[in-house]
């Protein structure tokens, strides 16, 4: 199998390169996160923009998986297929659901909106409020849990009137308004679940013992990370990061396959550095050269239609990602927008108290007053979109891509 992971804070255009990656494997698996990734794949004048669905789903001889890893919020889910029918992809031949994926209910909703409100060390978490810290909780809890197989059991609606129950004495109890609440009344999100098991039951499927048979057979496994190393919930920049395994370590308990399956593992990092939401980001950019990036690199989330914060590329914390996920391969996206500028910077260390570091710190705190230590690259002032091959670009194009790798 080959991973693609994204090395920074997401958003790294992982999904043009498995878009482009599919045809050459027989699977493209979506193993961790949820709704709050944003893939934008471009196929000829269509441009898709995928949640939960894998960035294969528009290749029809590719099988696509989501994982037991994933969370599956099964309205937006529904409507994402119906996007996809209406330009003629049938999803119902290439797309198989595991059984044992959890579900991001209209209470996690509520919570996430709720919770990320408010500061955990002095800062928002500013997370994408699709639900995703609170289902993931819930799934480590194990009492309130609704599983995606669920929804199809004969005791779906006992289930969820409990969980809906303790669901609205919580919420009641974070300061939501009954108004707030009439969603998650037992009665209306028994009649929607109900809806989504019909329309969902001939994707669900077992994912880990189809995925383990494919291996065993031979077949190419293309595994398509979501969010990037940075934001992983053990290695990145805790607390403001998401609640799966996001680097490179987290595709074999979220797909399911074991480590012997994976041979090569592919980088994607952006030339330069972005992050949405809140928390440190020691290259930071607040001026016009930030505002450049951003508009040349149209720098607005997928998901939530935020303005993406934009820095110069950190090497420090790419070779901890990098070295962490295990790449054998980089992949830099995004250089047409450097094509712009005069000098390029690239972060080389941390001054940190005075001391110079090049290791990523494992507190927030220490990384908010990390001062970055710059190297200066020349800029190449002109256009690399047409490159095809390394002879096509220009030299100092190329001494910047050197110097990352
Ligand atoms: P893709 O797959 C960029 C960020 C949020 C927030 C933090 C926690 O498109 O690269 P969450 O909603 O996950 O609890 O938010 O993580 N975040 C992403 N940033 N791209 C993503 O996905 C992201 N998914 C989550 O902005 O800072
Ligand atoms: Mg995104």
């Amino acid at each position: 199998g080959t991973c693609v992971i994204g090395l920074q804070w997401g958003d790294e255009a992982k999904g043009k390169l498995v878009d482009l990656l599919a045809p050459r494997f027989d699977l493209v698996v979506r193993y961790q996160g949820g709704a709050n990734a944003g893939h934008t794949v471009v196929a000829g004048s269509e441009t898709y923009k995928l949640h939960h669905i894998p960035s294969g789903i528009l290749h029809a001889d590719v099988q696509n998986l989501i994982t037991p890893g994933v969370v599956i919020n099964p309205a937006t889910m529904i409507d994402e297929m119906k996007g996809l029918l209406a330009r003629g992809i049938d999803i119902k031949r290439n797309l198989r659901v595991s059984e044992r994926a959890h579900l991001v209910m209209p209470w996690h909703m509520i919570e996430d909106r709720l919770i990320n409100a408010q500061k955990v060390r002095g800062e928002s978490i500013g997370t994408t409020n699709r639900g995703i810290g609170p289902c993931y909780r819930d799934k480590v809890g194990r009492t309130h849990a609704i599983r995606l197989a669920d929804l199809i059991e004969p005791h779906r609606d006992e289930r969820i009137a409990t969980v809906a129950q303790a669901k609205r004495e919580l919420l009641l109890g974070l300061g939501a308004s009954e108004e707030e609440l009439e969603i998650i009344k037992p009665e209306m999100v028994q009649e929607l679940a109900a809806q989504w098991g019909e329309t969902l039951r001939p994707m669900i499927a077992d994912t880990t013992d189809y995925l383990l048979d494919a291996l065993e057979d031979g077949k190419q496994v293309l595994f398509e990370g979501a969010q990037g190393a940075l934001l992983d919930i053990d290695h990145g920049t805790y607390p403001f990061v998401t609640s799966s395994n996001s680097s490179g370590v987290g595709v074999c308990a979220g797909a399911g396959v074991p480590p012997r399956w994976i041979q090569t593992v592919i980088g994607v990092c952006k030339a330069y550095s972005t992050r949405v939401g809140g928390g440190p980001f020691p290259t930071e950019l607040t001026d016009d050269t930030g505002s450049k990036i951003r508009e040349l690199g149209r720098e607005y989330g997928t998901t939530t239609g935020r303005p993406r914060r934009c820095g110069w590329f950190d090497a420090v914390a790419v070779r901890y990602t990098a070295r962490l996920s295990g790449v054998t391969q980089l992949s830099l996206m995004m250089m047409d927008v450097l094509s712009h500028f005069d000098e390029l910077k690239i972060c080389i260390a941390y001054d940190l108290d005075g001391q110079r570091i090049t290791r990523l710190p494992s507190s927030a705190e220490d990384l908010r007053r990390c001062v970055p230590v710059y190297e200066t690259l020349q800029g190449w002032n002109s256009p690399v979109d047409d490159a095809t091959h390394v002879d096509d670009f220009p030299p100092a194009a190329l001494a910047y891509v050197k110097r990352i790798e």
